[in-house]
């Protein structure tokens, strides 16, 4: 069984003492197979594991849902319980906001230009949100590896990119997008979708595939981005649909190792996102 921390004294008390490999998974909860996928491997790979569970104000903007994104704890943590080796694992879950942000709290972490780009270019300030409140959770955590899921890719190189530049000495680990049977990435924001709304967000892995299908087959990059650009043309829940250079987020180039497709798909309140990586 798992501990439940809720002040931060505690939790860094706790983290001090505990010998041997730590790893940290930070979530915002409402922890579904996807989460529970990054914190079994983590158990896997340490000693100790630190799941965060906190609904981090600073990377919603001001129309998103902050307010309304589900807070199920209790559940959370009998989810953490059901898994083998969850007595390795320690749960902090702030109690409220001031835990992480003090009164007059004024430093905001800030990685550039690879944050300009997709989710960055439509959810501005959210990167500077995540990175600020990761710096914060690695800070008091000290963990050896820390575990974030590829379905958010943008968000692992941006953590990656601040991690290298602020040399923190910690490993990042990017686990595979857990999905559904039918391909569906899974994500809280699913919960959202009407019964209609669940079988269209399909649209989203199955375009990816396909799309990534075709490049593989006919090496054509030119017919790919004719392709992306048909498809956003004809479906207007696309927010964006985009292929880059998945290291640098800038076009791609000759010497591109790995293709990034990623798109943003909006149905209703639920806003979906996805990628594929493509070796060439
Ligand atoms: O991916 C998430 O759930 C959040 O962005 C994270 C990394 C926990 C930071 O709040």
């Amino acid at each position: 069984m798992s501990q439940l921390i809720k002040t931060k004294n505690e939790f860094i008390n706790k983290r001090r003492a505990l010998p041997g490999r730590v790893g940290l998974v930070p979530t915002m909860g409402n922890l579904h197979q996807g989460h529970l996928d990054l914190v079994k491997q983590a158990i896997e790979d340490c000693d100790h594991v630190l799941v965060t569970i906190f609904v981090n104000p600073k990377q919603f903007g001001p129309n998103e849902d902050f307010a309304n994104y589900p807070r199920t704890l209790e559940s959370d943590i009998e989810k953490i319980n059901s898994l083998e080796g969850s007595d390795k694992v320690i749960v902090f879950a702030p109690e409220n906001n001031e835990e992480i942000y003090p009164e007059n709290f004024q430093t905001e972490i800030r990685v550039k230009d690879i944050t300009d780009v997709l989710c960055g270019k439509y959810r501005p300030g959210h990167f500077d949100g995540v990175t600020t409140v990761v710096y914060q959770l690695f800070s008091i955590s000290m963990p050896h590896f820390a575990y974030f899921g590829q379905k958010d890719y943008q968000q692992f190189k941006v953590i990656e990119k601040m991690s290298q530049d602020l040399l923190l000495p910690l490993g990042l680990v990017m686990v595979p997008t857990t999905r559904d049977e039918d391909g569906l990435a899974l994500s809280s924001r699913n919960n959202y979708l009407s019964a209609d709304e669940r079988k269209q967000a399909l649209t989203l892995p199955n375009s990816l595939r396909e799309l990534a299908q075709n490049l593989v087959d006919n090496k054509d990059y030119i017919l790919l981005k004719d392709e992306i650009k048909k498809k956003l043309e004809n479906d207007s829940h696309w927010q964006y649909l985009e292929v880059y250079d998945a290291d640098t987020f800038k076009e791609v180039h000759t010497e591109s190792k790995t293709y990034l497709l990623a798109g943003a798909y909006q149905l209703g309140k639920a806003r979906l996102i996805d990628n594929v990586l493509i070796g060439v």
